[in-house]
Order: C-alpha cells, then structure tokens, then sequence
C-alpha cells in the first residue's frame, strides 16, 4: 500500500531562503521560530532537496544529536559528508539526508530532555578545533570541484550556547565561515530567545560553571534574523485532500482552519489531530477534546513542573505576569504564598534554575518564555 506522505511542501519558502543566503550580501540567515512548528521539518523535506537542486551542497548537522558533546558530532557527521561526496555513488549525499528524515519522522513525540549541569558538557580540546577546521576546508574543495556550493544547515544550533565550553566551537565555525565566502548557512534553533540572543548581541549569559556568566557571543552579528512562518492556509486544502482521497473522510474546511487556528497553527498538533481522526475514526470535535488533553501531557508539562519546587512556580508567574523579579510587590507575593518571608537569594535561585531548563531566556530587555502553556498549568497546580 502506499505510504501517506503528510508533508505540506513549502518550495517557494524554500528557495526565497536559498536565494538570500546564496545571492544577497548575507550568505547566513537564522530562523527564529517556536518549538515545534516545523523548522526541522522544512529544512530537511523542503529546503535540503531545494538547494541540492539549485547547485548548494547541503550539509545538515542536528547539534542535537550530542548535547553533551556536539563537537563530536560535528565531527563525526562532516566525515560522513566528506565521504559521501568522495564517493562516485550519485545517492550518497541524498541517502545522508534520507536518514535524517527517517530520525524527523520517528522522533515525532519525542521529549527533549536538557542536560542541565555544566559538569556533563565536554570542554572542546584545540585538536577537535583543528580538525573541524580542516573538514570545512575539504568540503569546500571537494564542492567545488562538483561545482557546487556548501550550504551547511545547522539544526538547534542554540546547544552551542548552552556551555561556556563550547564558545570556542562557535567561534571555529564563524572563523570558518567568515573566512570562506563560497559558504552558505541556514542557522536554526527551537529557543526562540536563545538563538536570537546568539546573533543579535554582543554579550549574553552563558551557563559558566554551575552560575551564568556575560560571555562574548561569537554568532553576533554573523547572520541575518528571519521569523519562520507558520504553514500558510493553504496547508488546509492540501490536508483535507489526503483525508478525502486516502481515507474517504469530508470533513467541512471551515471546522479544520478553526481547529488550526485553535491549536497555535501547530503543524505538530494538527498531524495529531488527523490522527485521531485517521485512526479512530472521529469528527474534528471530538478529536479537539482529546489532543487538548494530550497537548498538556505531552508538552511534557507536569514532568517540567514536577521539577520545579513552589518558590521556582512563582517565580516563573512573577516573571510572565510582570517581568519584574525583586519588587516589594514581587517579595510580597513569594511570602504571602510561601506562608514565611523569602530571601532575594531564593528568588535569584529560582531565576538561574528556571534559565537553566530553559523555560525562560532573556535578552536585551526582552524575556522569552519557552515553554507554551507552562503558565496555565503552574496556576492550575498551585490552585491560584
Ligand atoms: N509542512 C508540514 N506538513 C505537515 N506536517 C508538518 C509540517 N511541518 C511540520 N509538521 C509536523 O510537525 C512536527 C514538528 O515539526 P518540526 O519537528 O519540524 O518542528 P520544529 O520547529 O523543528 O520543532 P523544535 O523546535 O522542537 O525543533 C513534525 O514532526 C511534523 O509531524
Ligand atoms: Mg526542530
């Protein structure tokens, strides 16, 4: 039987993205979008196979894939690359990402976790530096005697933020890539503020230690910022499509877009929905009522809450309600729910405990909170 392929092709995203980083002045850009609405998939299934097509080698590293160490993987996964353009084998490169996309479709519900302590990070050594080096540079040789050009697609390149250990891989790859012009890069991250803080300032805290510290960012000012859309309208027609001819399912439009629009314009959630409706059978109503109940167990919420104790929740209200920290309204509102007086350094505590899960990141005067939802449910939690 033939495979249902639920993908909503975006080719003309695809090649706005490549033109800009393969013809303007600025050949890096990063997407900036929230978690889950699609930029992995885009980069592999639409983006990867555009640029293969419009003469760009594309070279996709996850940093994901090793967060404790993701120099190992960048080196493990170059050699892979290398090899496959060394090899007369015309698939090779095309397999490389097919496996990737395998990962995507696989890893669908799946968790991220975050280490969270500076010990479980890998110092990056001056030879590993060296070597990554060196792979650049046989993958622009090997390119260009193909005739092409790298374009190197970095997927949560803010784990590269994540340690103050690894600020010297950064700045090998910026090194790099400011050095030869041939190259293209399509920066990625799911930390919204994360990654906006790697490129857009000259300075961010960084996770020195076990406390945070102001450290150069290397990425400043190395690509352009870009807001990763949400899938365009049109998906609609295109999902009501395979329901109609794969599983003889009508289903109104109009009871689809409201569904969308409910659900955030998470692709993520839609693909859920549709699988309830798939699977069992049921109407978009009834399957709303039950991705809303998944939506809060699957967002991993009463895990991440589970994890925090009273004084952090509040704090975590305190900031997205206010985004004040130690006023004497905010040192009022900890005591009154604390029943006893709180210390400024419990709340400043609770703030590098909070950023170190990354639950909230900020930059210039900006605060991001990650983690869509988290309010609600910390408020339903603690019965306020
Ligand atoms: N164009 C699309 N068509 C159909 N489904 C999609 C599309 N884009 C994303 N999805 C669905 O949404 C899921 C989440 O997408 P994806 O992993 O690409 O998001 P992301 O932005 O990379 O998330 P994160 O920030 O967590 O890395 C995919 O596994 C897929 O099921
Ligand atoms: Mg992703």
């Amino acid at each position: 039987m033939r495979q249902v392929d639920w993908h909503y092709k975006r080719p003309e995203l695809a090649t706005r993205y490549l033109k800009s980083v393969g013809l303007s002045p600025i050949s890096r850009i990063a997407l900036l979008g929230v978690r889950r609405i699609g930029k992995t998939a885009f980069l592999l299934k639409d983006l990867a196979p555009k640029a293969s097509e419009l003469g760009f080698v594309p070279i996709y590293l996850n940093i994901w894939e090793n967060e404790e160490s993701p120099q190992e993987h960048i080196i493990m996964t170059l050699d892979r690359f290398i090899s496959s353009m060394k090899s007369s084998a015309k698939q090779s490169i095309k397999d490389l990402l097919a496996s990737e996309v395998k990962k995507l479709d696989i890893n669908l519900g799946l968790i991220k976790a975050t280490v969270d302590t500076s010990a479980s990070h890998t110092a990056v050594t001056p030879s590993e530096i060296s070597q990554i080096s060196e792979q650049i540079k046989e993958v622009i040789r090997l390119a260009s005697e193909m005739d092409k050009r790298p374009l190197f697609i970095i997927d949560e390149v803010q784990i590269l933020n994540s340690s103050e250990k690894f600020l010297p891989l950064q700045a090998c790859l910026r090194t790099n890539f400011d050095t030869f012009d041939e190259i293209c890069a399509i920066y990625a991250g799911s930390s919204r503020g994360g990654v906006a803080a790697m490129f857009n300032q000259k300075e961010a805290e960084v996770l020195t230690g076990e406390k945070f510290a102001k450290r150069e960012m290397p990425f400043y000012n190395s690509a352009s910022l870009v807001e990763f859309p949400h899938l365009e309208p049109e998906c609609i027609d295109f999902f009501l499509g395979v329901l109609a001819d794969r599983f003889s399912i009508n289903c109104p439009k109009r009871e689809l877009s409201d569904a969308f629009k409910a659900l955030d314009y998470s692709p993520f959630w839609l693909r859920m929905l549709l699988t309830e409706m798939t699977a069992n059978m049921q109407d978009v109503t009834s399957a709303m009522k039950i991705i809303k109940g998944k939506i809060e167990v699957d967002g991993a919420l009463d895990y991440i809450t589970a994890g925090l104790s009273k004084i952090d929740k509040l704090v975590y209200l305190r900031l997205h309600g206010t985004r004040s920290k130690y006023s004497q309204q905010d040192m009022q509102f900890y005591s009154e729910h604390m029943g006893k007086a709180v210390k400024k350094s419990s709340v400043q505590n609770a703030i590098s405990k909070l950023k170190r899960l990354k639950l909230v990141t900020e930059y210039d005067a900006g605060m991001f909170f990650e983690k869509a939802g988290l309010k609600t449910y910390i408020e339903k939690d603690l019965n306020l």
